[in-house]
């Protein structure tokens, strides 16, 4: 097969989908790997290394997506590659279906077979591929939200952990999985007082057996996450009905009930958010302010750090495109069914149940 890996062109992405032990693999078993210039330079990967390994280095994304087929990307198509997409081709990527419907219907129409990352699902009942990223971003979102809490990035001017004799931040984290898990852990050891909330109580047990004296878990409802918002410094949102769109937890009019200049960091922006009033960002231009609560909304956060996530995320997704590349999608998938899990979309038919109820389109079973 011809396995194609484009640059990443979203805002400020700096992760690459594969990295030359990828391609030593696959052209081991005989395949062709067509890696863009330049892709591996953010990562801190150059060219040559993925020619030491066997890869044919490709001046232009327009001759990858022409020759490839099987697209191996990190971020969803955008824009500028609808119009490469091309019928029968595989593209296997993150693609957040549900938080997009012109791209929904820019994949329907272009034909090929879209296997979204975030929807692969193992015996366990995770989601190993996103799994690392959102270990990630979880870290990332307390790293993020310290540095937006300091006055001169608009915040309240607070210190998470407190200092001998000053009161620690408060910190709630609304969705105690893998994301909010991260946080609440990277939270904590800086001192701060952490309520977690899930409506799982298994996780919830879960979560009170393993965490630090400072983490206090709670059930999720609207009358604890209004009152956890009131006193809170800072608000993760890392909530997560896979394929869905996110569940609305704290709306417009809430906003006033927090301290001013809080600052939330709604990370499950990448499935349209959690907080009514979040809207995408990049790292170019992280924040915004809504009635005086500091929005920070960035849909590709481990982007930033592209060096720790290209390895973490290529660590699970290169089984999988060995599979596929080696079987062709209809076998992997029959012979995998984590991995079919991730079939979306196939030449126009919506074959993920949450994505077809988002926008009301037939379901097509795979
Ligand atoms: N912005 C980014 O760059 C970025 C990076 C990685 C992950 N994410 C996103 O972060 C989100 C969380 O990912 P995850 O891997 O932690 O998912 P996860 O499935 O591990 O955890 C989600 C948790 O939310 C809980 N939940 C569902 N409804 C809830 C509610 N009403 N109240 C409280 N909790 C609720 C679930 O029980 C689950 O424990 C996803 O949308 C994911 O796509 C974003």
């Amino acid at each position: 097969m011809i396995v194609g890996v484009p640059r990443e062109i979203k805002s400020d992405e700096y992760r690459v989908a594969m990295i030359p032990v990828g391609v030593e693999e696959l052209t081991r078993a005989g395949h062709t790997v067509l890696v863009q210039a330049g892709a591996g330079q953010g990562s801190g990967i150059g060219d040559e290394a993925y020619v030491r390994s066997g890869a044919e280095i490709v001046h232009d994304s327009p001759e990858i997506w022409e020759r490839a087929e099987f697209i191996i990307k990190v971020k969803e198509p955008m824009p500028d590659e609808w119009s490469s997409m091309r019928t029968g081709q595989i593209v296997f990527t993150f693609f957040h279906f549900a938080a997009d419907e012109r791209l929904t219907h820019a994949v329907m129409k272009s034909g090929i077979t879209a296997i979204a990352y975030e929807t692969i699902r193992d015996a366990k009942g995770t989601l190993p591929l996103l799994t690392p990223m959102s270990e990630v971003a979880g870290r990332m979102s307390i790293q993020e939200g310290a540095k937006f809490l300091e006055r001169p990035f608009q915040g309240r001017g607070i210190l998470l952990g407190g200092v001998p004799g000053v009161a620690p931040a408060n910190v709630t984290v609304l969705g105690g999985g893998i994301v909010g898990a991260n946080a609440a852990k990277v939270a904590a050891g800086l001192g701060a007082h952490v309520s977690l909330l899930d409506v799982n109580l298994d996780r919830l047990r879960y979560l009170d057996d393993v965490m630090p004296r400072n983490v206090t878990t709670l059930f999720s409802d609207r009358h604890t996450v209004l009152e956890c918002i009131s006193r809170s410094d800072l608000v993760i949102g890392a909530v997560l009905i896979p394929g869905a769109r996110a569940p609305m937890l704290v709306r417009r009019e809430d906003l006033s009930r927090m301290p001013p200049r809080a600052v939330i960091i709604d990370v499950a922006i990448d499935q349209g958010g959690c907080i009514e009033t979040s809207r995408p960002t990049t790292h170019a231009s992280p924040t915004y302010l809504v009635d005086d609560v500091v929005h920070y909304c960035v849909t590709n956060m481990p982007g930033a750090v592209g060096r720790t996530s290209t390895y973490a995320l290529t660590n699970v997704t290169l089984p999988y495109a060995v599979q596929i590349a080696n079987k062709g999608i209809d076998q992997a998938c029959r012979e995998n069914s984590s991995l079919a899990l991730g079939v979306n979309i196939k030449q126009g038919k919506v074959m993920n149940k949450a994505v077809a109820a988002t926008f009301g389109l037939e379901y097509v079973a795979l």
